[in-house]
């Protein structure tokens, strides 16, 4: 598996695949990979000639100092994953300052209305970061596809509507999220909770098993209050949102319309880290 840490070397290396049969499958990740980050990259092996993983702690995407110091970082087991790789991937491990220069600064971008709730609402700059280290990176990379997991499906819908905003010639692979056996949606920030807190998190999933079980029988107000009712007795567990939203705009809703497709969607802190997941409801 060859290693790059500079725009320049990668680029020289990708010029290889710059002609129009050739496809550079992208799958950017923050590292402390897991299950969930290798079903992207099985799936952008199997459909481009080459693979490029990068591994970029990006920080203008933590609006808490503190959440960017305490994200797991775990390099060498990163690369001892993706060395079985061997020649079918290659990984781009940039310093900071290769991808910022001397100022860190974050771009300012308009998503039309998707940044609006949910993690837009509850993390400041978070998608101003994602998009301004997003943009850098297809620029570097030039890919043909770019793979996004649906567990960060508000993250996947902004990268999307970028895309299209600016006319890039960038499919984007949307891959559903891997879970463990309880259902706890597979995330970096998982390496951060004991055991028993896991095992509290797996409520997040019932919560949205019950939504997507009772979508067809009750009213989105009455799961919203039931669900919020049942977080308020786990003591372990603070609810930071639940709520259900229209795949497309991403807005919540109380009304349900045919032909729209929803999305249930819950961010809650056990023991101080915050989690996120979703899922399709119809
Ligand atoms: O989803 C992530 O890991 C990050 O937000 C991304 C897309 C790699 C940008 O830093």
């Amino acid at each position: 598996m060859l290693t790059f840490r500079s725009i320049s070397a990668l680029t020289k290396y990708l010029e290889k695949f710059s002609d129009a049969e050739a496809k550079i499958g992208f799958v950017p990740t923050m590292g402390s990979l897991h299950d969930g980050h290798i079903s992207l990259i099985d799936k952008s092996i199997k459909k481009s000639s080459i693979t490029v993983v990068s591994i970029f702690l990006n920080p203008t995407q933590f609006n808490d100092n503190k959440d960017l110091q305490e994200y797991p970082v775990d390099h060498e087991a990163d690369f001892r994953i993706l060395k079985e790789y061997d020649n079918q991937l290659v990984l781009f491990v940039p310093e900071t300052k290769e991808i910022y220069g001397d100022s860190i600064e974050t771009k300012k971008y308009s998503f039309s209305g998707l940044d609006m709730y949910m993690e837009g609402s509850s993390r400041g700059n978070h998608f101003n970061g994602v998009i301004t280290v997003v943009e850098k990176l297809f620029e570097i990379v030039k890919p043909d596809y770019a793979f996004f997991g649906e567990k960060d499906f508000q993250q996947l819908r902004i990268v999307e509507s970028f895309v299209k905003a600016k006319s890039l010639n960038i499919e984007i692979i949307r891959c559903e999220t891997k879970r463990s056996y309880d259902g706890l949606a597979l995330s970096s920030r998982n390496k951060k909770l004991n055991n028993s807190s896991k095992k509290i998190a797996s409520n997040l999933y019932k919560a949205l098993r019950f939504a997507r079980d009772n979508f067809d029988k009750l009213e989105i107000s009455e799961i919203v209050s039931s669900i919020e009712k049942k977080f308020h007795k786990i003591s372990e567990i603070s609810l930071e949102y639940f709520l259900i939203a229209d795949e497309s705009k991403l807005h919540p809703t109380n009304q349900k319309y045919d032909g729209v497709k929803y999305r249930a969607f819950i961010a809650a802190k056990i023991n101080n880290i915050r989690l996120i997941d979703n899922i399709n409801l119809n």
